[in-house]
């Protein structure tokens, strides 16, 4: 077994094209005068391979949004980056989003990168028409006159089954899955290489939803791209994601590919989310986790799982268990499966 490695088959053969590498971030308080730091993101590392859809999943406040955001370089106080670095490949061309001059960071944000932020919906202006949010936010990033600008916008929607007749709305007339479909719609009109979309459908019902990840899938299948997709739902990351990490309490604790996740998961906190998911003609109740989540402020010790894990040991309250590779694309982070030495 190989401990804490970015040792991933394809990465092998193609760069990546994302690597996060040891991320730390924390968000930085004053309580009475004293600093208190909240450790939202506490050593994470993963990879992105070109064309790949990565899942990231977990509870509420395990820290998703704050890893997105310290990924895409959306940082601002109080959350700082602590350590770490995060890299993208586009083109060929490498970029450290750390070591960027802003007017730079976001240039590569528009031309590569897109990211639709956690309730992104409400990113259309409510008092302007659709038109000027897809004008303001999009048309100096794109180079093109007036008259092309406007054709390649409409092609765009029809290719995503918009009507371009939503230019003309207010957002106000669209229905909640008509208004996220736009924001995907503007927010993938520059044919990013990597999109970033954080929990995207967990405000709709499951019939929109149906609609919006398989308009979803469509983009990432036309434009080839990478995906870091983030939601808590695991069932969407059953159909949507070809890779999960599973994020507890600001720390990664297990990444696999979808079906061996879903299948052979080793964690127990992943095998929980796993059993906790409804299956058909199955009625009977499941167990739920004892406990809550920690406070990311003052998380346990050692492994931070470890006041709610069934498989508990003396070592897991005292040492970290670090990401261990089980095979090339199984890594975990657990004293019960990888044995209990740090
Ligand atoms: N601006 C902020 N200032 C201080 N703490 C924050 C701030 N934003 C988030 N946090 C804290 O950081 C931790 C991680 O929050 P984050 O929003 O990243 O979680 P999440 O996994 O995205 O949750 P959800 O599923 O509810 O979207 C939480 O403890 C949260 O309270
Ligand atoms: S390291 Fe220990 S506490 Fe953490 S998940 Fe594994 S067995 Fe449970
Ligand atoms: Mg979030």
């Amino acid at each position: 077994m190989q401990t804490e490695a970015l040792l991933h088959a394809p990465e092998a053969a193609t760069q990546p094209t994302l690597v996060v590498d040891r991320l730390k971030a924390y968000y930085t308080t004053k309580a009475f005068g004293i600093d208190r730091d909240i450790r939202a993101v506490d050593d994470i590392s993963l990879t992105v391979a070109k064309g790949e859809i990565y899942g990231v999943a977990g509870e509420s406040s395990s820290g998703k949004t704050s890893l997105i955001k310290t990924i895409v370089g959306a940082i601002r106080p109080p959350l700082h980056v602590v350590d770490g670095t995060v890299r993208f490949n586009f083109s060929g061309q490498s970029y450290d989003i750390y070591d960027m001059k802003p007017d730079k960071l976001q240039a590569i944000r528009w031309r590569h990168l897109s990211y639709i932020m956690q309730g992104s919906m409400n990113v259309l202006n409510p008092v302007r028409r659709i038109k000027h949010s897809f004008y303001d936010f999009a048309f100096a990033h794109m180079g093109l006159d007036r008259a092309t600008f406007w054709d390649k916008v409409r092609d765009h929607l029809r290719r995503l089954d918009l009507d371009p007749g939503v230019l003309d709305s207010y957002p106000h007339q669209l229905s909640g899955g008509m208004r996220q479909r736009t924001t995907i719609a503007l927010a993938t009109v520059c044919t990013p290489e990597f999109i970033v979309a954080d929990e995207p459908t967990t405000a709709l019902d499951v019939i929109v939803q149906r609609d919006v990840l398989a308009m979803l899938r469509d983009i990432q299948r036309d434009l080839g791209s990478s995906f870091l997709f983030v939601t808590h739902d695991m069932s969407v990351h059953a159909t949507v994601s070809d890779r999960v990490g599973i994020v507890y309490a600001g720390r990664l604790v297990e990444e696999a590919d979808t079906p061996t996740l879903f299948r052979g998961a080793r964690h127990p906190y992943t095998q929980h989310l796993v059993a906790s998911l409804p299956k058909i003609g199955d009625t009977t109740r499941r167990a739920s986790l004892p406990g809550r989540p920690p406070s990311l402020a003052d998380p346990p010790s050692g492994c931070r799982f470890h006041p709610r894990c069934p498989l508990a040991m003396d070592i897991c309250s005292r040492e970290v268990p670090t990401m261990t590779n089980l095979t090339p694309r199984h890594r975990v982070a657990c004293f019960a499966v990888t044995g209990a030495t740090p």
